[in-house]
């Protein structure tokens, strides 16, 4: 794109100051920052206008399958589930694109060593939860691995140089997620170099989408799937593509499940599934107000008790009907690198201003139905999300421990 282009593009979304340094980069950095700003979707901009205004629709509880229920019937699910999985129908996404800002690790999460008196990487935790159901089903499962920009060298490299932690590597696929340029509070977009804009990955929603532009959907329709387990890279005892799950699912005629665990406390900081408009959607817990906290459904249980883990089942015919529909962009405040007055990079300590993500509660949304299904979550649920305290390095080895993992 020509320079004259792409000033007018700056000029109608006010952007002007990305070529502020423009006169004194070489050739090839002139081209690069000007088919950067070509390529850039400065729409999502929008989104700014927009911010904290609530568009809920009406909340009301959905049912979900609790530990008793399941219990009594998991023979009769894993049986359904392990066929479906034998059959080549199931695959799982890791979804691995995220920043991981929290931890502070330059890696990406992943490659975080959890071990203390051994090496055990967040991956190789992972991989070994997932080859407990290679080895029930006796078959691979088809693993897609989702990256960015920002980490996919490193992933890719890092699985390469330690084997697949045993996995088959032709059961593996990688793919990178569609990238946002990130604002300051005042909706400038950030430059983390002199020709290059800061972007950041455009959350954990859009990685249907991104398999679809990498001809990964075709794939994994050639291999046979029909249902897609797609978990976080952060909860190092999840299980992944479990057959009990995936057979309640299919058992119950659903089109999605979501595992959940039951909340420690009314207010604390994780979505509950619930109905919405009658759809299945995720309630965020700064949107759960006092009167949904302490609802009661028709047992007299609290209403919205059951907190989601980012471990969903989608079928994958229903992702190809919700593929092309725009999912809402939030605007979620972080720490964004960027370049000060005299071009150094600052890596800031607090958030400086704002990303764009879309988030997988609103592809719930879009689902005919979803199944809740409860479990243990001292046995299911370790999130790494911060180095100390609250779903940390800590806490997610203290759990390791009770479950008998060596660390
Ligand atoms: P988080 O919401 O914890 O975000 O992601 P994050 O970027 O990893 O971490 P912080 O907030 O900066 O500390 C939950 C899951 O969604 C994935 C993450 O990799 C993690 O598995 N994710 C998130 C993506 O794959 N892409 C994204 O754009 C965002």
């Amino acid at each position: 794109m020509e320079l004259s282009t792409v000033k007018e593009k700056l000029e109608k979304y006010g952007q002007q100051h990305l070529l502020k340094y423009y006169d004194e980069l070489s050739d090839d950095s002139k081209t690069k920052l000007l088919n950067e700003i070509a390529d850039t979707d400065f729409d999502v901009l929008n989104a700014l206008n927009h911010k904290g205004e609530s568009k809920r629709g009406v909340i009301s509880p959905i049912g979900s399958m609790e530990i008793d229920e399941i219990n009594e019937k998991s023979d009769a699910f894993r049986t359904v589930g392990l066929e479906a999985i034998k059959r080549g129908e199931v695959a799982a996404v890791l979804l691995a694109g995220g920043m991981g800002t929290r931890l502070g690790s330059d890696d990406p999460k992943g490659m975080y060593n959890i071990g203390i008196t051994k090496p055990v990487y967040i991956f190789q935790r992972l991989i070994e939860n997932l080859m407990d159901v290679v080895n029930e089903a006796s078959c691979y499962i088809p693993l897609f691995v989702m990256t960015s920009d920002k980490n996919n060298e490193a992933t890719v490299s890092f699985m390469k140089e330690h084997d697949y932690f045993g996995y088959n590597k032709d059961y593996i696929f990688f793919f990178k997620q569609e990238m946002a340029p990130a604002t300051d509070y005042e909706g400038h977009v950030l430059l983390e170099a002199k020709d290059k804009l800061s972007t950041s990955p455009n959350g954990n929603a859009g990685w249907y989408s991104s398999m679809v532009k990498n001809g990964l959907d075709k794939k994994a329709k050639e291999l046979g799937v029909k249902w897609i387990n797609i978990f976080a890279v952060d909860n190092v005892l999840q299980r992944i593509a479990d057959p009990v799950f995936v057979g309640a699912v299919i058992d119950g005629g659903f089109v999605s499940g979501a595992k959940v665990v039951r909340k420690v406390a009314k207010d604390e900081k994780v979505g509950a599934m619930c109905l919405e408009d009658g759809k299945p959607s995720i309630v965020e817990y700064y949107d759960m107000t006092e009167e949904l906290m302490d609802a009661k459904n028709e047992k007299g249980d609290p209403a919205y008790n059951f907190g989601v883990i980012l471990n969903y089942l989608f079928s994958i015919d229903e992702l190809d009907e919700i593929v092309r529909k725009k999912l809402e962009l939030h605007v979620v405040e972080k720490k964004i690198p960027y370049i000060d007055e005299n071009g150094n990079l600052v890596k800031p300590s607090e958030p400086n201003g704002y990303k764009f993500e879309q988030l997988v509660l609103d592809m719930i949304h879009e689902m005919k139905n979803c199944l809740p299904f409860e479990v243990v979550r001292e046995k299911e649920f370790a999130p790494i999300k911060n180095k100390e305290g609250v779903d940390s390095v800590e806490s997610a080895r203290e759990l390791c421990k009770k479950n008998g993992i060596e660390l």
